[in-house]
């Protein structure tokens, strides 16, 4: 079973668009199988979201952030206790534009990756390098040792990866299969031999759209996607979301 993420980031700009979005995509979908398919909305319109989200085996509700602490005098932020409250299942952290724009840090990804676990929802950990240089393996095994931390095995296992070079995020230019799959084995050997963790599900994402979908998902080695751009529009998201299943 595939994994599909749609990044909605910043977008659309009114709650009526959303849950236009919304509604179109999950009908246009609602009879296929082989993914499961989890939106991520902005905060904002997560609630409108919700109320109209029917009981389905395989469509969720995530965010695209939180913040680490539970409660409190923390303005503007948002608790994973909070999110879980409106549904959603799973939370993006550590998103590169996060990384790169606001000035997130591995050690502020690790407290977020802590504060989701222990709320009992699933946190995807984006991770990817900046360049694709000859040391750019050692660049993600340094980022995943800082992002995972003194977390256990046992939180480990639960935590999604989403691979995404951030050369080829929103840039149309996606990574070559073949680099994605280095980079992903290279990913679950790492947890391996430092966590003894097995069978984690690696997502790839950067500029993934119909014409590039069917590559990246028909490696066995990558078990889903995360879509920004291409998910915002309702016909080519079911594109895609068709060629998956
Ligand atoms: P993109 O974004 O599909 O627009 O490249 C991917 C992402 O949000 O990571």
């Amino acid at each position: 079973m595939k994994i599909i993420v749609a990044n909605w980031k910043m977008n659309p700009q009114k709650g009526s668009e959303a849950v236009r979005l919304f509604d179109s995509v999950s009908k246009a979908v609602l009879k296929l199988k082989n993914f499961n398919l989890i939106f991520c909305p902005p905060f904002v319109w997560l609630n409108s979201i919700s109320q109209k989200f029917k009981k389905s085996k395989n469509i969720f509700l995530g965010a695209q952030d939180v913040f680490w602490e539970t409660k409190g005098a923390f303005t503007g932020e948002i608790s994973a206790g909070m999110l879980k409250s409106f549904g959603c299942k799973y939370i993006i952290v550590g998103h590169s534009e996060r990384r790169w724009i606001i000035g997130e840090t591995n050690q502020i990804i690790n407290k977020k990756l802590a504060a989701v676990l222990n709320s009992g929802l699933i946190p995807i950990l984006a991770v990817g390098e900046k360049n694709r240089d000859q040391n750019f393996l050692e660049f993600l095994k340094n980022q995943l040792e800082e992002s995972l931390g003194d977390l256990s095995a046992d939180k480990i296992k639960k935590i999604i990866i989403a691979y995404e070079p951030v050369w080829a995020i929103g840039t149309d230019v996606p990574d070559k299969p073949e680099d994605t799959i280095t980079a992903v084995n290279f990913i679950r050997r790492f947890l391996k031999e430092k966590y003894g963790v097995n069978n984690i599900s690696v997502l790839y994402g950067g500029s993934v759209n119909s014409k590039n979908v069917f590559e990246f998902l028909k490696q066995p080695e990558i078990d889903g996607a995360l879509v920004g751009g291409a998910s915002l529009d309702a016909k080519e998201f079911t594109k895609i979301l068709k060629i998956v299943s």
